[in-house]
């Protein structure tokens, strides 16, 4: 039986200002459980020279929402890893739904950008849900399996050790509508199990989060399921006690 440390991640989205970042930043290091939980924050880029600067010497992570799947050069509008990584930020979230659905990333370039940061050695977490007519045409594991193998293919099993996935059903995201725990568990083991068919260790080891909805009084029971290592967090992480009452419930 492996075991995997609870993360929970803050993903702000396009969300803040210098002045809230800094109190909620703050708010976060006084209020945090000394351990037992691993947190981070994925901070909208602009913020995440702050965010270093507020985070020096506490041991919340730093990370980003995307980055560019190509290193420095000519890509207006870009930020590399090489750029994130100058600024203390060891972490990036890629393939997230609203990247997918409102930017129009394909899973090939997910897995671009998801080998991009590997190479240049960021942490990633890789987000995979399905939409809610794939769910109720029953097609919620053929969705994550593609999306989860397109990465695969391209980077290799190998580029999974260490790394973290998200499981965050679009229809959950948002919408107040939570996976129950139950549903939550089916997606995680069916994801452990499709990375279990290349490398039994890697999954063991993989951690699984739940995004959709994680609110303080529904993350102790989608915390509580066996395949469950934590969460990734949108509104809620927004409010100091609302993600403090989160990441309580984690460690
Ligand atoms: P909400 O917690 O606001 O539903 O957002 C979830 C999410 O998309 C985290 O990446």
């Amino acid at each position: 039986m492996s075991n995997r440390q609870p993360l929970v991640a803050a993903n702000w989205k396009m969300n803040g200002s210098r002045e809230s970042v800094a109190a909620l930043l703050d708010g976060f290091r006084q209020g945090l459980p000394a351990d037992g939980v691993d947190v981070l924050v994925c901070a909208p880029s602009i913020y995440i020279p702050l965010a270093a600067d507020e985070l020096a010497g506490s041991n919340i992570g730093l990370g980003a929402q995307t980055v560019s799947e190509y290193a420095n050069g000519a890509y207006t509008g870009e930020i590399s890893a090489d750029m994130l990584k100058d600024y203390g930020c060891r972490y990036v979230i890629i393939g997230h739904s609203e990247r997918r659905h409102i930017f129009a990333e394909t899973n090939e370039t997910v897995a671009n950008k998801f080998c991009h940061a590997r190479e240049q050695g960021l942490e990633v977490i890789l987000c995979l849900g399905e939409r809610l007519e794939e769910r109720e045409a029953g097609m919620t594991e053929q969705v994550l399996s593609e999306q989860l193998e397109a990465v695969i293919a391209r980077a290799g099993i190998a580029a999974f050790d260490g790394a973290v996935i998200a499981y965050e059903p679009v229809w959950a995201i948002g919408t107040g509508l939570t996976a129950t725990p139950e549903q939550a568990q089916a997606a995680h083991s069916f994801i452990r199990l499709q990375v279990a068919r290349h490398d039994d260790r890697i999954a063991d080891e993989l951690r699984i989060l739940y995004g959709g909805s994680v609110k303080a009084d529904n993350a102790a029971g989608l915390f509580a399921m066996a395949d469950v290592d934590g969460g990734l967090i949108g509104g809620a992480s927004l409010k100091v006690d609302d993600f403090l009452a989160i990441c309580r419930a984690a460690g």
